[in-house]
């Protein structure tokens, strides 16, 4: 079980999730996440010599995206020795306000070290079905043997109010996710786009390390019932997280986690 640090977080015990930290709001939520951002990309580039970093849309994670676009992490980290891709993306250019690509780079990647060459977006201005081709090779030439898509040291997840996770909705069966490493599909949720490519539980569950941010009132509910050991994963995406060799920690404000059941 892992400490959130400082009075900033409780934990609860381990229950169906390997561990989950409980900030008051999310801005203390986002800290502590820059924080382990700042630590993993350190340690993974003294191992490794770089880090690859696996990015989540919406709203939750922009806060930390932010911190990290400033001091002290602006000037401290490897950013040179970073790669990042992202978990899902809407079909829209990269300039469009829903582009979780164009979210990221505009308050966090253009302000920071990172080489273009290490920036790896999903080209939502593509077909659907080019996009996946696209991408799909993309993340084959960042493989190794038996592995057709890199080994993420850090995965971020977020998680809708119906328990949807990168594009993959309930009602997705494990069968239409076995097909392949990315894939395109359409998923209602708010009022965000509809046409989707995102990456599989195949990939996510290769990363070493995978962070879930998860904040707001509106998640109560979800995280409760994801919580819940006998929920079935093709209701509950969130649960087709497992990762083979890695570890899970969800990060989340204390309105998302008031009705978990301890
Ligand atoms: C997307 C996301 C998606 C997101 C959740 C949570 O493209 O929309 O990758 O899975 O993480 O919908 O979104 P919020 O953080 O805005 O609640």
């Amino acid at each position: 079980m892992a400490e959130a640090g400082g009075s900033a977080a409780k934990s609860i015990p381990e229950m169906a999730l390997p561990t989950i930290e409980i900030y008051p709001d999310l801005l203390a939520l986002s800290r502590l996440a820059a924080e382990r951002f700042a630590r993993l990309a350190q340690e993974a580039v003294r191992a490794r010599g770089y880090f690859l970093v696996c990015l989540s849309g919406g709203s939750t994670p922009a806060r930390t995206y932010r911190l990290l676009a400033e001091a002290p992490y602006r000037s401290n980290l490897p950013w040179g020795k970073m790669a990042f891709f992202w978990g899902d993306e809407r079909m829209v250019p990269p300039d469009h306000p829903e582009s979780n690509y164009g979210q990221a780079l505009q308050i966090f990647l253009s302000r920071v070290p990172v080489k273009d060459e290490n920036i790896h977006r999903i080209k939502g201005e593509l077909s659907p079905a080019d996009a996946v081709n696209e991408y799909t090779s993309l993340l084959r030439r960042y493989g190794k043997p038996g592995l057709n898509w890199p080994r993420f040291d850090l995965l971020l997840l977020g998680m809708g109010a119906d328990g949807h996770i990168a594009s993959i909705f309930p009602g997705t069966t494990s069968n239409e996710l076995a097909i392949a490493p990315v894939l395109s599909v359409r998923g209602g949720y708010q009022d965000r786009p509809v046409e989707r490519v995102t990456l599989t539980p195949a990939v996510f569950n290769s990363a070493r390390q995978v962070i879930f941010l998860v904040a707001g009132a509106d998640k109560a509910d979800a995280l409760a019932t994801v919580c819940e050991p006998g929920e079935k994963p093709e209701d509950w995406p969130a649960r087709l997280i497992r990762p083979t060799e890695g570890e899970v920690v969800w990060m989340v404000d204390a309105a998302a986690a008031a009705k978990i059941r301890t």
